[in-house]
């Protein structure tokens, strides 16, 4: 595995109209579980965690960084390895000196010229290590703790990308469009109409976060529409504790090693979906 700056997949990802996918890593056996699909799909992903995720499991930057490299070896593989919704511009400075090749910084609940002038920031300081910046516009919903997930007030307004952008120089930006964080409690509705004109503005690779439950028809449109990194979570992780339960419901003598290995495999086959979607591959 080759760590770069999730740029240069994104680079990639425009080039040939598609779309990276950003996993969320809970583990060692997801790490691996990601690592193997993408190398067996001979695709480029994205291994993502977010702080509140890397507090649960009691890990610091500087051991995902050393897991992540350890197993990569075993594989041949192009990655980023990307902090998720980092808050606090100081969680982005310590990824970035840990290793990390890319980081969002999330400021999407504080006001808009907090939110420019942290971007800003964390952009001026990633440049000198070569790591790529990803923030939010408007406020996808779900975890962040609001869940109307159409209302209008959340979403990215496109008035604003231009100013954004420029004032940033940020690399890619995460939009909401109607998308939201973990499972939907109906069909989510994205409004491509604004994800054009949020494009028109911004001139730089989109991020459609919430990717768990949104119909294949509308990434392919979304990817159309200029969407190139899409985060899948819920659905990934999902998979990984259905696969366990089986094994144990299979046999209530089960060891936890052969546990895990049927979540990851489960995983793994969800991961290789989530992949094809992206690189926009005949659909299984
Ligand atoms: P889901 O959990 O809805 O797939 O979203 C993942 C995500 O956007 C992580 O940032």
């Amino acid at each position: 595995m080759k760590l770069v700056p999730m740029r240069l997949l994104l680079e990639d990802a425009v080039l040939k109209n598609k779309a990276v996918a950003a996993i969320n890593i809970s583990n060692m056996e997801t790490i691996l579980a990601l690592l193997e699909t993408a190398a067996i799909e001979n695709a480029s992903v994205i291994i993502q965690v977010a702080p509140i995720q890397m507090e649960v499991q009691q890990i610091t930057y500087e051991e995902i960084v050393a897991l992540v490299n350890v197993f990569g070896k075993r594989y041949d593989v192009r990655a980023a390895l990307h902090l998720d919704h980092a808050t606090k511009v100081e969680d982005c400075y310590k990824a970035i000196r840990a290793g990390f090749t890319s980081v969002m910084y999330d400021g999407s609940l504080k006001s808009y010229e907090e939110n420019k002038n942290n971007t800003k920031k964390v952009v001026d300081f990633a440049k000198e290590f070569s790591v790529t910046v990803e923030a939010e516009l408007g406020k996808v919903g779900g975890a962040e703790g609001h869940s109307n997930e159409n209302q209008d007030s959340y979403m990215t307004d496109p008035l604003l990308v231009k100013d954004f952008v420029r004032y940033t120089s940020v690399d890619c930006l995460a939009v909401a469009i109607g998308n939201a964080h973990g499972f939907y409690k109906s069909q989510p509705r994205l409004d491509f109409e604004r994800l054009k004109n949020i494009k028109n503005m911004a001139c730089i690779p989109l991020v459609l976060h919430g990717g768990t439950g949104i119909s294949e028809d509308d990434i392919d449109l979304a990817i159309e529409t200029g969407i190139n990194k899409i985060n899948f979570f819920t659905e990934v992780d999902r998979s990984f504790v259905e696969g366990f339960l089986k094994a144990y419901q299979g046999n209530h003598q089960v060891y936890m090693m052969a546990a895990q290995e049927s979540g990851r495999q489960a995983m793994m086959k969800e991961i290789a979906l989530k992949i094809a979607l992206c690189e926009r591959r005949s659909r299984r």
